[in-house]
């Protein structure tokens, strides 16, 4: 075995590989069952005793300097491997997205956004207030006493702590007169709650609440607010109907209707600020008038996105929800 042209064909060998396939048929090819490397070592055995240790030295020099060869081999190949990877696998972010894998927002909070980006528009404040509330922000403020029969209209959830869960966004609007000086024009968006559950009405829901007070305000500014809005909202000249209705803490007070496939739908509730309201919370009702409104964010999802049973909106079905 001339071992010498042995060396030189391995240096030759790895001068030529340049690939990591390239790498692994060279250990095959020298490692490998029928290998050279493998047959010298196969074949030391065979040899006189006296010139085994010669020759294993020799083996074993040889197995070093494959080592050594395949090494600095390797990491050439490797950096060189990685290079071309991430040449090609550059990302253009200028490519289109596919949208059906990156996810959408609810129905409801799309229908928030719709509404509050509209009326911000108009100059409203955008303000939140707490879903945990006194009976006083909750009904006496706005002026519901303790024996009013409309208290029970409400099915309440009362907490141990003498607290309530809100049972509609208008005790914002005491909170908001409280905070802000007249005249004001704010919007608030949010929970409320009633112990009341079939297919149309779900413990949770969601309101809008407008309250607008400045000096002359009448009934005819609120009726063409809420007429353009709900123009905006649906992109149509649409049927609406006020309603002459009862509020405690409007008057006169009317709600609101749309005409859907199926006839006359509620959305809202609305009036002028009642005077004992403005007054309770120390302002001059003959110098200044308010109207104020509550609209279903449910009711409104539910036209928008042409969704039929309102319950599909609190049941996460993926293809239910992500529709329009
Ligand atoms: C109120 O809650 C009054 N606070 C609205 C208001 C505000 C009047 C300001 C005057 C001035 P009402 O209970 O009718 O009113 O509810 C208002 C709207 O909330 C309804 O028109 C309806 O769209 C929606 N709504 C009421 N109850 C439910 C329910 N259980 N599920 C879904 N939406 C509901
Ligand atoms: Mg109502």
């Amino acid at each position: 075995m001339d071992l010498a042209k042995l060396k030189a064909g391995l240096k030759k060998d790895f001068i030529s590989s340049s690939s990591s396939e390239d790498l692994q048929k060279l250990k095959v090819k020298y490692f490998g069952k029928k290998g050279k490397i493998t047959n010298l070592s196969k074949q030391l055995g065979k040899l006189d005793i006296k010139q085994r240790p010669k020759a294993g030295k020799k083996i074993n020099e040889l197995k070093l300097l494959f080592e050594v060869l395949n090494k600095s081999a390797s990491q050439k190949i490797e950096k060189k491997e990685l290079e071309t990877a991430i040449s090609k696998e550059q990302i253009d972010v200028s490519l289109p997205v596919d949208s059906d894998y990156i996810g959408g927002l609810h129905p409801i909070t799309r229908t928030i956004e719709k509404i509050c980006s509209y009326f911000s528009a108009k100059g409203y404040l955008i303000e939140d207030g707490p879903e945990i509330e006194s009976e006083y922000y909750n009904f006496d403020a706005l002026n519901i006493p303790q024996d009013h029969p409309a208290r029970d209209m409400h099915d309440t959830f009362y907490l141990d702590s003498g607290k309530l869960l809100r049972t509609h966004t208008s005790p914002v609007q005491i909170h908001a007169i409280e905070k802000h000086k007249v005249p004001l024009k704010i919007l608030c968006p949010g929970k409320v709650y009633r112990s009341d559950s079939d297919p149309t009405h779900t413990p949770m829901f969601h309101q809008v609440e407008g309250l607008l007070i400045d000096e002359s305000v009448n009934f005819g500014n609120l009726k063409k607010e809420l007429i353009d809005f709900l123009n905006y909202f649906f992109d149509k000249n649409l049927q609406v109907r006020f309603r002459p209705s009862y509020f405690p803490f409007t008057e006169p007070s009317a709600e609101v209707d749309i005409m859907d496939k199926k006839g006359w739908l509620e959305i809202m509730g609305c009036g002028m600020v009642h005077p004992n309201v403005l007054e309770m919370s120390g302002i001059d009702s003959k110098k200044y008038s308010g109207f104020a409104f509550g609209l279903g964010i449910e009711r409104m999802a539910k036209l928008d996105f042409s969704i039929n049973d309102m319950r599909v909106l609190f049941e996460n079905d993926l293809k239910a929800i992500s529709g329009k």
